[in-house]
């Protein structure tokens, strides 16, 4: 039996379209009426989670998708996962829901077990973990450990704050509130709120009107598909970016205390970084004295392959700071130098210090992963269905460019040639009962949970041969 049976007997065989458009009547009705009291602009459809189940989402009008976009890349395990339901059912959920408890000062006796069992599916070199509510906020707690290592190395680890630096941070003024960088790279997408908003730059829609820090954004490499037969001039490619990096680190207008990357920039495109170009920033952050942070939000927990995308790249000695939410469901950021606690109580704090009913859930996520080998079904099956895309690729080469993620599990996208096209690709697939996702202009992506096997993958290609076939 496969673990998709195991976990879902009655997972539907395949999708089921009811209505002729999408969002149907009914989808539309209510979404009439939630508009009255929140912004249902962005929404697809209107989703029953009851009904929902494995691969599989269903809306009000019945309508059931194999979903590939998974609440933006954030289910890990599919829609009412039995081991989910038992651990949120479990005495210690109740606790954390009904008495949500104030964790920095008031921290639980469940805490201890919660964030070991979080440690479980730490990526390698990283034993420390600092927990957040959201990708975003994840990015910014790790910006400020950052700062504060950074400021502690100029300072001394255990020298106390100066009278002038008191005074000054009142008034946000240096030396208490120093000027200082996060460099981030063009296309990459880090959150929405201030810090991050000013690292993340994949759409204006993301950042206009919002005041914003002077910060640089390095290139990202672009390569030539595919990897293997391009791989020379991808080289240069890398740097190329290489020498904007560090060119940017010694000129900017102020010092440059942090960098941020993501292995696969996914809001951005799915552009890919390779492993020579993630080790050479190691290289590059440790000569410079530069922290180094590596954005998983959207990479990690298996969807490549491996649980943490960046551990193709193998880095060493391992970045500073890895960054988590999405299908973790809890958020924050993992680290292994003790430096990067500060000195004192009360500057990495707020009132909840992390979600302790989410810990549950991701020490539950990857509990499943690791004992249900999830990240080596991903690999297969993911190798299983990019060679199903490649062959799509030789029939309708015009609307498979660039197909890119060869072994790296599910996270597959590739480009058409327009927006447009892209959008009515989109369209035609959810009208064949897939559930897709696109990201930069003209790029699809695909984002299953971990639980997407090959059957999966026959359907949705059956699906998307034909939508591609009416384009
Ligand atoms: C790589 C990356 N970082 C950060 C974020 C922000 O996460 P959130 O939307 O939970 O704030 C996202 C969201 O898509 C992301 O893909």
């Amino acid at each position: 039996m496969s673990i998709c049976e195991q976990y879902y007997p009655e997972e539907p065989a395949k999708p089921i379209i009811k209505t002729k458009s999408i969002p149907g009547p009914e989808s539309q009705k209510q979404l009439k009426e939630l508009g009255g009291v929140f912004d249902t602009r962005p929404a697809y459809f209107l989703a029953d989670y009851e009904k929902s189940l494995g691969n599989y989402i269903t809306d009000v009008d019945g309508n059931t998708y194999l979903d590939l976009y998974a609440q933006i890349a954030s289910i890990a395990l599919g829609y009412n996962n039995p081991a989910l339901i038992k651990a949120a059912q479990s005495p210690e959920m109740i606790r954390a829901l009904v008495d949500r408890p104030a964790l920095g000062n008031f921290p639980s006796k469940d805490l201890d077990k919660m964030l070991k069992q979080i440690l479980k599916s730490a990526p390698k070199g990283q034993d420390h973990v600092w927990s957040g509510l959201s990708g975003a906020d994840a990015n910014e707690l790790a910006f400020k450990a950052a700062f504060i290592y950074y400021r502690a190395q100029q300072r001394g680890y255990d020298a106390d704050f100066s009278e002038k630096e008191n005074i000054s941070v009142m008034d946000n003024d240096a030396p208490g509130a120093p000027h200082l960088a996060v460099l981030s790279f063009k296309r990459a997408f880090h959150g929405r709120l201030f810090a991050s908003g000013s690292t993340t730059c994949s759409k204006p829609i993301h950042k206009l009107d919002f005041p914003a820090f002077h910060w640089p954004h390095a290139e990202y490499p672009s390569y030539k598909y595919p990897l293997d037969e391009n791989s020379d001039e991808n080289r240069k490619e890398d740097d190329r970016c290489l020498a904007i990096v560090e060119e940017l680190i010694k000129t900017w207008s102020i010092p440059v205390a942090a960098l941020i990357i993501e292995p696969i920039q996914s809001e951005g495109g799915d552009n890919h970084a390779s492993k020579y170009f993630l080790q050479k920033l190691r290289d590059i952050t440790l000569k410079h004295n530069v922290v180094y942070i590596i954005d998983e939000v959207q990479t990690g927990v298996g969807a490549t392959g491996k649980l943490w995308c960046h551990e193709y790249a193998d880095i060493q000695p391992p970045v500073d700071l890895v960054t988590f939410s999405k299908k973790f469901q809890s958020a924050g950021y993992f680290f292994h130098d003790p430096k990067f606690i500060p000195n004192k109580p009360y500057r990495q704090f707020n009132t909840w210090c992390g979600e302790p009913a989410r810990m549950i859930i991701a020490g539950a996520i990857g509990q499943e992963i690791s004992d249900k080998k999830l990240t080596e079904q991903c690999s297969r099956v993911g190798d299983y269905l990019y060679k199903k895309l490649e062959d799509l690729q030789k029939k309708y080469p015009e609307n498979f460019q660039n197909l890119r993620g060869k072994g790296r599990g599910t996270f597959i996208a590739w480009d058409l040639p327009t927006g447009e096209k892209r959008d009515l690709l989109l369209k035609k697939l959810k009208l064949n009962g897939c559930n897709v996702g696109g990201c930069a202009v003209h790029a699809v992506r695909l984002r299953p949970s971990l639980t997407f096997e090959e059957k999966h993958a026959d359907i949705f290609v059956e699906a998307l041969a034909k939508a591609v076939n009416e384009l």
